[in-house]
């Protein structure tokens, strides 16, 4: 799928659009998610924090539950935006729920944030050397 300049605007106008979504009244650090599938469609997520603590969870999860809900089963692109200005990177956990449902070096992250897209980097570039579905074929 051809990652066009078109694409990119959409999934960083959808990923702004999940961080409204943020329940976010902890940390403050709204994040949001856009998903785009094997199918070329796109999915958001949002974090959702907890008044105890440690039941909080991150956006991806949010984005990958709607995209398996959706019949989804690879993705792509992982468009993550978080308020700045420091680039946002998915947590180490997080890393790995995308490893679940990718091929590392084709599954392309994006950080962003409102003033628009910061960096990218493959999965495997994050999460070099992954311990994945393939290892549980012994
Ligand atoms: N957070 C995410 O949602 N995704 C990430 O990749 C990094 C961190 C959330 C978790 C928590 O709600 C807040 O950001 C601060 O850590």
């Amino acid at each position: 799928m051809e990652l066009t300049q078109e694409l990119l605007d959409r999934l960083l106008a959808e990923s702004l659009r999940a961080r409204e979504f943020s329940h976010a009244p902890y940390s403050k650090y709204r994040v949001g998610v856009a998903l785009l599938d094997e199918q070329g469609r796109i999915h958001i997520g949002a974090n959702v924090e907890n008044a105890s603590f440690p039941q909080g969870w991150c956006a991806e999860p949010s984005a990958l539950t709607a995209m398996i809900m959706a019949g989804g089963k690879q993705a792509k692109v992982a468009l993550v935006t978080g308020p700045g200005p420091d680039i946002i990177t998915p947590c180490g956990g997080c890393r790995q729920k995308l490893r679940e449902f990718s091929v590392p070096d084709e599954l392309v992250i994006i950080a962003g944030d409102p003033g628009g897209i910061r960096q990218r980097w493959t999965l495997a570039e994050l999460l070099p050397h992954s311990f994945g579905p393939s290892h549980l074929n012994f």
